[in-house]
């Protein structure tokens, strides 16, 4: 169906799991790590800490340490999200923000990017080692960056996990809504 939305819809961009060797450029590194320190905090505390994975051992052994983590590998740059696991209940609400910044500001220099949880307990421990991160910083989730490689084509059969959105009227709701 065609979108009757008056203009371009302001949406962010879609994951990206299969990337082209080519390197992310030091100057569009610097900008996106940048739109991620500027993302906003809870009281400005800032309980981030990103590790930008270059070397394609580290990065391997990295898609290790999540059932769902393999794109890790094959991305030439990764930056992993250390969070402040002292830094109180908004913690990983703060880091979601700015995963959303590096990830908006790679897509507006033309990279795609998909995030990566690393799970369970044991591997978010081998995933600080790895990354020099020691308490309270704790990296659990990762992010693939890189040039998208052309998509391959639709599997037949359903996905793994659901494609696409719920419908807007599923997800927005008048304050007050009826219980249903
Ligand atoms: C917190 C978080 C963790 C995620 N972890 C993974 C993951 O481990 N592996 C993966 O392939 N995608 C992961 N994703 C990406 C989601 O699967 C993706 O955003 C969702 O399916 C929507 O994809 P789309 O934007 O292409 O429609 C994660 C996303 C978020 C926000």
């Amino acid at each position: 169906m065609w979108c009757t939305c008056p203009v371009r819809p302001l949406r962010p961009p879609r994951a990206t799991r299969r990337f082209l060797a080519e390197p992310v450029a030091d100057d569009d590194l610097e900008r996106i790590l940048d739109a991620g320190r500027w993302a906003g905090s809870a009281r400005n505390r800032q309980p981030w800490r990103f590790v930008v994975f270059r070397d394609a051992g580290l990065r391997g052994e990295l898609a290790r340490l999540g059932a769902y983590a393999q794109h890790l590998a094959s991305a030439p740059l990764v930056i992993g999200l250390a969070v402040d696991e002292d830094s109180g209940s908004d913690a990983h609400f703060d880091v979601g923000r700015a995963a959303q910044a590096l990830m908006s500001a790679a897509g507006a220099l033309g990279y795609g990017t998909c995030p990566a949880t690393l799970f369970p307990e044991a591997n978010v421990n081998r995933a600080g080692r790895l990354a020099g991160a020691h308490p309270p910083w704790r990296m659990r989730w990762a992010i693939a960056v890189g040039r998208a490689a052309p998509p391959l084509p639709p599997r037949r059969g359903r996905p793994a996990i659901a494609t696409g959105r719920l419908p807007r009227d599923a997800v927005v709701r008048e304050a007050g809504w009826p219980r249903s």
